[in-house]
């Protein structure tokens, strides 16, 4: 059969490179499910709504599971679209004066923005499960690690010292609001466009409720014209990944340096290393440096999109087409870093005493010895702060000799005539008792810790 779009307003057919440069068919196996979806509520709606008769409407809708099985490779990719191809294809199969019916009231305009929140819908569906169990993962290696100190950083200088789980809860915090994030764009992506036509409805009795109800959505995306124009749900979903690549991306850096032998505290698991062509020794944290790689494309695609919409006039250009590929390549590679990092996460070699050995290194314990000079002597919190920093300028591990030598230059007595004793020094330089007492909520406290991991577990439904 001829070309079923170009055989009336249009004499002559696109060469190769013009073709090319129009299709969409390449992006399009990412609807071809969802079309043929569409198709089917659509036809039922028609039939419903007395608009084709029952015998096409049971012809089209078995010619359709036909499309479906064949699949998409059975289909014409010289067309320039899926839509009109697989339309093209179900007239072969059950005839123009049944097939050529099913079109009627609607436009590829309304078709392919359904098509794309149908799809990318079912994507949204798989990514919150799939940071469901990077959640999982980070809160399993948290709750054995409780106890294991680690130097926390500020500026990537020692600060204060932690613990392994608290720095793996800060990551599930991040991850938990990805998740809500996710879960927020799903609810403005699940509503229908169908009916729409080409942006000016249709004279047509459709019934789009039922096509939305039909096909899942909650809802309508009323105003003909902004159903089939908008794609903010585009830029919006692309955000929220390229968020939830950020998050990624800085565990992922963390993962890198943190399995250099300078820090020594975790080992890849051998499937998520690579080696060198020529170094024999190596043993290359790639996946993690993946991750934090595709966070630039996944970023790349927002801005793609963001730079594609903008100014663009209503209602529907084809413009709009250049746009979607982009969300396809950046939902494949959020979800697949999601799965990647939840991989490296319950499979990393954890060396806690590498760990350990680093919680107190660059005097990580200061902010503590100033603290209990506060609650010993009663003397404000920025004086003790200065008598600190002045010990700190010396690598020894300060006494109460060394602390009454420079209070004693500051105030004019020594701290210890204010009831500071030795005992309180050493408590405060004692990095596990550093970590006991912060104890508030989101402290490192292993009680703390405890806690957040069962409330997170609890809230996701895991104990
Ligand atoms: N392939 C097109 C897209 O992705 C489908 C809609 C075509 N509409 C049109 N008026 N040419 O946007």
């Amino acid at each position: 059969m001829s070309n079923i779009l170009r055989r009336g307003r249009l004499s002559s057919s696109p060469d190769e490179d013009i073709l090319n440069f129009t299709s969409s068919m390449s992006a399009d196996k990412w609807i071809f499910e969802a079309d043929i979806l569409v198709d089917l509520a659509h036809t039922l709606m028609l039939k419903e709504q007395g608009i084709i008769r029952h015998d096409d409407c049971s012809k089209i809708l078995c010619g359709l599971m036909h499309v479906k099985e064949g699949g998409i490779e059975l289909l014409d990719h010289s067309y320039e679209d899926i839509h009109i191809s697989l339309e093209s294809r179900l007239i072969d199969i059950v005839g123009e004066e049944t097939g050529g019916r099913m079109h009627s009231g609607r436009s590829r305009n309304d078709e392919v923005a359904t098509c794309i929140r149908i799809r990318l819908r079912d994507e949204l569906l798989s990514l919150m499960e799939e940071l469901v169990g990077l959640r999982l993962a980070l809160l399993n290696r948290a709750s054995v690690h409780t106890e294991t100190l680690m130097p926390g950083f500020t500026h990537l200088q020692h600060a204060q010292p932690t613990t392994f789980a608290h720095h793996l809860l800060a990551h599930s915090g991040a991850v938990a609001r990805d998740t809500e994030r996710v879960t927020d764009a799903f609810s403005r992506v699940n509503r229908s466009p169908l009916g729409a036509a080409a942006f000016a409805s249709t004279g047509f009795d459709l019934d789009r409720q039922r096509t939305a109800s039909l096909l899942g959505f909650s809802g309508l995306l009323e105003n003909s014209m902004d159903a089939v124009s908008s794609r903010d749900f585009l830029i919006e979903t692309a955000s929220v990944l390229a968020n939830v690549m950020v998050n990624l991306s800085r565990m992922a850096e963390e993962l890198v340096l943190w399995s250099t032998p300078e820090f020594g505290f975790i080992e890849l698991h051998d499937s998520y290393s690579s080696t060198s062509s020529i170094m024999p020794q190596k043993k290359n944290p790639d996946t993690a440096e993946l991750i934090r790689g595709k966070a630039g494309t996944v970023m790349g695609s927002l801005m793609a999109l963001l730079t594609i919409c903008k100014a663009l006039p209503l209602s529907y250009n084809r413009d709009l087409q250049e746009a979607t590929p982009n969300m396809w390549r950046s939902v494949e590679a959020t979800r697949s870093a999601v799965r990647i990092m939840t991989g490296i996460i319950g499979s990393m070699k954890v060396n806690t005493d590498a760990m350990a050995d680093k919680a107190t290194a660059g005097f990580t314990t200061a902010t503590e010895l100033a603290d209990t000079m506060v609650r010993a002597t009663g003397i404000p919190f920025r004086t003790a702060h200065q008598i600190v920093g002045v010990l700190a300028r010396s690598s020894r591990v300060p006494t109460l000799k060394d602390v009454d030598d420079v209070s004693g230059r500051i105030l004019g007595a020594g701290l210890s005539g204010r009831g500071l004793t030795e005992e309180m020094i050493m408590e405060a330089l004692d990095p596990v008792s550093n970590i006991r007492r912060r104890k508030i909520i989101g402290g490192p406290s292993p009680d703390e810790t405890s806690r957040a991991i069962s409330s997170s577990l609890e809230e996701l439904g895991k104990v």
